[in-house]
């Protein structure tokens, strides 16, 4: 290409053939982002710089294909830019329009051969970050091809601080650790014995999202939007060069992605401001996926349930039927064999949930344990295990389907998979067939265990296709879908909605069975794992010392019982779960009463006030209404806040209900005290409170009838 000086509004192109250097410019609509791309000597790279701060320095693009190499020996094509300016409205979502503005570059390069081949890279440029993938078009010399390794790097500025969990194939059901880029050890001064399944590639690898901040102040957030067809990436991290690189997700034949032309990478994200709280409230991880592929989603709907799952995984009743072991699961006569005597799953037991759920006002119940195949389900790599379809002879499908119609109740259908994945898929079409008939509307899915095909992994590119086979199918048979045990969440509830909602990090169930989940977990998950999507954590436990269930003294919930109230806001998701058992919340019904109050779908969402691994205060508006609720956290050390409530409509007087830690209560002590106090404000007004250590306050505002 000639040397040639062009200025655009709003982008600056500039190209020259000194030195065999190509270099493209490109600014974001505010214009506080600034990037690069660069061609040097046939190397792609680019940089980003925010407010004139660099941000990623020279980092290197492509990908290896089979023996085709895109990332060295390219010339450029031709590049185009664009700009887009949209605003759309999600089916649910933490805000009732979002902005979609961006500046485009596409940059095209072709191989130096006899039969080149050309890729795009497309970077958009946004007010908040970075989003860039490679597309592949239909083109003579390309059609089949195996991605062998991705290039893609992220070179960071400095020795910052990150919040990292370890990379892993198969679990990301870590506790983060926040450490120098240069301290990032995976097999050091960890136990990770909790985790059932690991498979941990090397010290150096970490998972994404990747949370950093700079001694300058920077807030980066490093993950990816739309994982379609392709393996989760995780990051290879070189401590000496602050250099990150894509790590992608080997297959079972040791090959990373399968590819035919036209096809295209999920998009590589970086987000970046000096104020945390921007990092929280960015959609551009939303914006880079697709619009909602569902035509008519007037059958999704937020919800909020209960279940029989905390007397499960405390050990109070089990999943399993019977105390079998060493027979074949096809050769046990469920009708002949007894029942231990504390089958969770009952129809008793399911009618008192459905009761305590229409008398509360609960959308949904859950039911784990109601189908065959619990008494040899995990460990042992089986293809058959569960069929989806049979339940226990304790368990009466027809009969409580019309106990909870009768009811207006939902019933929840649990599909446990136990990583046999191609059994799931064989039996999918009659488990939904069967949810249908019975009138379930919504299904948790689990993965847990090594996956069939054997040697695939949870975040290889054959269980990403599954996942979405999964929510397709579903959306034919209009069923919603929450996912647990599948890869980190991508954004991709635009395109799929009625994937309401999964788990893919550490759950609050770790709390009934590990050393749990620390104080910090809830304030670092909102800047990692639920920057891809809503999270089903399962918060709600007030009976937080699980020695009441004559277990071991250590065995805890590591907050306060008002943090447990401010998680419905902070940690997003239009599926909440009230996780305890029903009797525990008779123990406290005032403090009930917000859990039965908070909504699970928002108009507008407001950050206050965010530090990951400290605090976190936001306040949402609910969907439809002029009722707002607040949800603030704390990590170890106690914090105090004061929250202005500028966002409350002027001129209206509200009701506010404030829930707060009692003074003496500790996550490590009295994490049941609380204090409930009333009083009418309006949007001048402001609430202070004090959260102690690992607790939490929680906020219902309603305007005064
Ligand atoms: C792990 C899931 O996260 C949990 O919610 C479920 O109860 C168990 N697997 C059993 O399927
Ligand atoms: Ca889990």
């Amino acid at each position: 290409m000639n040397c040639l000086v062009r200025i655009l509004l709003p982008f600056m192109l500039i190209s020259s053939n000194l030195y065999s250097q190509n270099n493209l410019s490109l600014s974001s609509p505010s214009g506080n982002f600034a990037f690069s791309f660069i061609l040097q000597d046939g190397v792609p790279s680019y940089q980003l710089s925010f407010k004139n701060l660099p941000v990623i320095e020279d980092s290197k693009l492509g990908l290896v294909a089979g023996s085709v190499d895109f990332s060295r020996n390219l010339t450029l094509k031709n590049f185009e830019t664009s700009s887009f300016n949209e605003t759309w409205e999600p089916v649910w979502g933490e805000v009732k329009e979002i902005l979609n503005n961006y500046n485009e570059l596409r940059v095209t390069l072709q191989t130096n051969d006899s039969k080149p081949k050309h890729f795009s890279v497309v970077f958009r440029l946004f007010d908040d970050g970075l989003g860039f993938r490679y597309e592949f078009p239909q083109q003579e010399h390309l059609s089949y091809f195996t991605v062998l390794n991705e290039i893609t790097q992220f070179t960071l500025t400095a020795n910052h601080i990150a919040f990292w969990i370890p990379g892993d194939f198969d679990s990301n059901e870590y506790i983060y650790t926040k450490s120098r880029i240069d301290e990032i050890n995976t097999n050091s001064g960890h136990e990770y014995n909790e985790i059932s399944l690991k498979t941990i590639p090397d010290s150096d690898v970490v998972q994404t999202p990747l949370m950093l901040k700079s001694d300058t102040g920077l807030y980066i957030n490093i993950h990816e939007a739309a994982l379609v067809n392709f393996p989760v990436m995780q990051l290879n991290v070189d401590k000496q060069n602050f250099v990150l690189s894509s790590l992608l997700v080997p297959d079972a034949v040791g090959v990373k992605a399968h590819l035919q032309t036209p096809c295209k990478s999920p998009w590589r994200t970086i987000l970046v401001s000096d104020d945390a709280r921007d990092i929280l409230a960015s959609k551009t991880i939303l914006n880079l996926n697709d619009p909602s592929k569902i035509e008519d989603p007037s059958w999704i709907k937020p919800q909020k349930y209960i279940g029989i799952w905390w007397e499960l995984h405390i050990g109070k009743s089990s999943w399993n039927y019977a105390d079998i072991s060493n027979i074949k699961l096809e050769n046990i006569d469920y009708d002949t064999v007894k029942s231990n005597g504390r089958h969770g799953a009952t129809t008793e037991r399911t009618k008192y949930y459905i009761d305590f759920a229409s008398e509360h006002g609960f959308d949904g119940v859950l039911i784990e344990g109601w189908n065959t195949g619990w008494e040899d389900w995990y460990g042992n790599w089986k293809e058959e295990v569960f069929d989806f379809v049979t339940p226990y002879p304790d368990f009466d499908l027809e009969y409580l389907a019309d106990y909870a119609a009768s009811k207006n109740v939902k019933l929840i259908m649990h599909h446990e998979t136990s990583g046999s994945v191609t059994n799931y898929e064989r039996r999918l079409e009659a488990a939904f067939n069967l949810m249908k008939k019975f009138g379930y509307e919504t299904v948790k899915t689990g993965y847990v265990g090594r996956i069939i095909p054997r040697g695939e992994h949870h975040d290889g590119q054959w269980m990403t296709d599954h996942f979405i086979r999964v929510v397709e199918k579903a959306a034919q048979y209009k069923i919603m879908v929450n996912s647990h045990e599948s890869s980190r969440p991508t954004g991709l509830h635009r395109t799929y909605p009625n994937w309401l909602s999964s788990e893919a990090a550490r759950g609050n169930e770790f709390n009934a069975w590990s050393k749990g989940n620390p104080p910090s977990h809830e304030t670092i998950l909102p800047f990692t794992r639920l920057m891809g999507g809503p999270m089903d954590y399962t918060p709600g436990i007030f009976k937080l010392k699980l020695n009441q269930y004559k277990k071991d003294e250590n065995f805890s919930v590591k907050t306060t019982l008002c943090k447990q109230l401010a998680l419905y806001v902070t940690m997003y998701s239009p599926l909440q779960m009230a996780a305890d058992l029903p009797e525990n919340y008779l123990l406290f019904p005032d403090a009930f009463n917000f859990i039965k109050d908070v909504a699970v779908d928002w108009d507008d969402t407001k950050i206050l006030f965010a530090e990951p691994g400290e605090y976190l205060a936001i306040a949402r508006k609910a969907k439809n209404l002029d009722d707002w609720f607040v949800g603030a956290i704390t990590a170890e050390k106690e914090k105090s806040l004061i929250i202005d409530l500028d966002f409350l409509t002027p001129g209206i007087n509200y009701e506010a209900t404030i829930y707060t830690d009692k003074k003496h209560a500790s996550y490590l002590g009295t994490a049941d005290a609380y204090g409930i106090t009333k009083r009418v404000v309006t949007s001048t007004d402001n609430i202070s409170f004090r959260m102690v250590p690992g607790g939490g306050a929680a906020i219902s505002l309603k305007p005064v009838k």
